[in-house]
């Protein structure tokens, strides 16, 4: 008897009833429930360290996460920094939302973007109060950025493009107070037309020519970071900028990415070749995007890397853990309906591999998760050993270049859309699913059909993350009583966060019951072990809330509201005060505990 059985025997009635109340308002699968019991895990990573207990502080009421302004819980303050418009150079102007003062696509190219997502906070020589914050900036709406529904000049689109992308920007705290350093020499703009480069095994390829003219990197959702101080910026919806001005039908290919001749909204593709999917200026321009980008932020002058050993799909996020031999392994999900969840594992020692002149990131295998109804699970190698990946593709250049069908292939477990990953103190690994309408048949690893409110799972591999099984088991079901003040406190987790003492932070990114904003929470287990939430933060009006890093003290957390209201001032104008009819503006809020302490206790 194994310590997974061990556990079942003496411990599945209670679980069962755990389970029957997540699930006791949904029609389950039942036999594969129970099987899944099998795998719940071993000492949570959420038991309170000592006696006192890992979170204390006052929760945001149901009643006040509403409006038009981000609500804190009352032991909690914040600060706004660096809306899109803020300057990252002293000879451009600041821009504060006017609708008629819109940024020049030259000014914003030195500014700070739109679409604030994933970031890493990272220090100068671990200092807490001085740093680079390195940010995402995943999407703008042509209505929020230019006011108008598509482009209809050259000025407008390159506005548009320059407003996506990467931020690298100088952070100093002076008495509580963070500024940003506008004479820096760290400060930049990466966006949709800075030059880039590939690594890995496609490199080369002719899936990816020419490569010499390659350029940007788009819907930077998620991120990641190396204990290398490189920052990972992941490309999720690239396929949203592409559309075709001529008679253009996908191949079975680019519909398994999503490519449409009618676009998708951006019509970038009226105006930029590169983006027109019929054109033979640009063969293959779409397969350039879709893949992990690693960034030095302490060199302003290093060229952005795709790292195509990590696969291309829709990436979310890049969880980085060294594995017990000095491996890296990263954790990634592929956030669309029914699409996977992926590992890399470096080849070596990361230390090894960097004095050998090589990028721990291009050496290594790329796995996919199968998630067993018995609580166990297999990581799929896509590996061109596999005879029925040879029979598909010819190279790995091809095969890693059209990822998802190779995990389609080798018999992945498809999820309900894998947003982040992160991985807990105690190594196990966790992901939100945050929703899936259109599943149909509930699984014991997507156990809800439809889950409009999506999940978190998680999982332990088998030795020290370097393994190819793991156990796994369900975290959380939202929209069920998990504390704070009310039931239904929860929908549609994507953003995670795992501190160093085990308290797990959800951001949120889909309707909220009970009209609650997008919110922050944060989650210990009660003394059965199981989830509960507090919540920190309740966002604006039609925002999302995301991007989660802190200092390396944890006295300051930076965490972003995105599109808030949408654009639309009407609903919103933050930050910009109530009624001033500026246009809202995404930016990034730096939360600290009154009393100093660390932020989530
Ligand atoms: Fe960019 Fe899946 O969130
Ligand atoms: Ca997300
Ligand atoms: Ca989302």
């Amino acid at each position: 008897m194994n310590h997974h059985q061990k556990l079942l025997s003496s411990a599945s009635a209670e679980f069962t009833q755990v389970l029957d109340r997540h699930l006791s308002r949904r029609t389950v699968l039942r036999g594969s429930l129970l099987a899944a019991l099998g795998s719940l895990l071993p000492a949570s990573s959420l038991q309170a360290a000592g006696q006192r207990p890992l979170i204390g502080f006052r929760p945001v009421p149901v009643a006040s996460g509403h409006g038009p302004l981000p609500t804190i819980s009352p032991d909690y303050e914040f600060q706004v920094l660096i809306p899109w418009g803020t300057p990252l150079s002293a000879d451009v102007p600041a821009w504060d939302g006017h609708p008629l003062q819109r940024p020049t696509a030259r000014q914003q190219e030195q500014q700070v973007g739109i679409g604030h997502d994933g970031m890493t906070f990272f220090p100068f020589q671990q200092h807490s109060d001085h740093g680079l914050l390195v940010i995402n900036h995943e999407f703008g709406y042509n209505q929020h950025v230019l006011g108008k529904s598509s482009p209809t000049n050259l000025e407008e689109l390159r506005r548009s493009q320059h407003a996506h992308g990467v931020s690298v920007v100088e952070l100093q705290q002076k008495d509580g107070v963070w500024n940003v350093v506008r004479e820096s020499a760290w400060n930049r703009r990466i966006h949709a037309r800075s030059p880039v480069r590939f690594s890995g095994p496609a490199a080369g390829s002719p899936w990816l020519k020419p490569e010499q003219s390659a350029r940007g990197t788009l819907n930077n959702c998620s991120n990641g970071h190396t204990p290398w101080q490189t920052y990972l910026t992941c490309e999720e919806n690239f396929d949203d900028y592409f559309g075709a001005n001529k008679d253009w039908n996908p191949s079975d290919r680019q519909a398994r990415y999503g490519l449409i001749a009618a676009g998708q909204g951006y019509d970038w593709h009226h105006l930029d070749p590169r983006f027109d999917l019929s054109s033979e200026q640009f063969p293959g321009e779409e397969n350039r995007f879709g893949w992990v980008v690693e960034i030095d932020p302490f060199d302003p002058d290093s060229v952005p890397v795709k790292r195509t050993a990590l696969g291309r799909f829709k990436h979310e996020g890049a969880a980085l853990v060294e594995g017990g031999d000095g491996r890296v392994v990263v954790y990634m999900g592929d956030d669309e309906r029914f699409n996977y969840i992926y590992k890399f594992v470096s080849s070596d020692d990361w230390r090894k591999l960097r004095e050998r002149g090589q990028s721990p990131l291009d050496h290594g295998t790329l796995y996919v998760a199968r998630f067993n109804d018995d609580g166990s699970g297999v990581w799929l190698p896509l590996s061109m050993d596999s005879a029925v990946l040879r029979e598909r593709f010819e190279s790995t250049a091809e095969m890693l270049t059209f990822t998802r069908e190779a995990a389609d292939l080798v018999g992945a477990t498809p999820m309900d859309r894998p947003e982040w990953t992160a991985v807990g103190p105690d190594g196990a690994v966790f992901c939100t699913l945050t929703n899936n309408t259109e599943r149909q048949e509930p699984t014991a690893s997507n156990p809800r059909a439809p889950n409009p409110h999506g999940h978190i799972i998680r999982w332990r591999d088998s030795g020290n993350h370097l393994g190819t099984t793991f156990s796994w088991d369900i975290f959380l079901i939202a929209d069920e009583t998990h504390g704070t003040d009310d039931p239904d406190t929860l929908s549609s987790p994507d953003g995670l966060w795992i501190d160093p003492d085990g308290r797990v932070f959800i951001a949120t990114d889909g309707d909220q019951e009970k009209g609650l904003n997008n919110q922050l929470l944060v989650a210990a287990a009660d003394a059965e072990g199981r989830p509960v939430l507090h919540r920190l933060l309740s966002g604006v009006t039609d925002c999302e809330v995301t991007g989660i890093t802190t200092t390396p003290d944890r006295r300051t957390l930076f965490v972003n509201i995105q599109h808030p209201g949408n654009g639309d001032p009407t609903l919103t104008c933050f930050p910009a005060p109530p009624g001033s009819q500026r246009i809202p503006r995404d930016c990034t809020l730096a939360i600290r505990r009154k009393d100093g302490g660390i932020v989530g206790s």
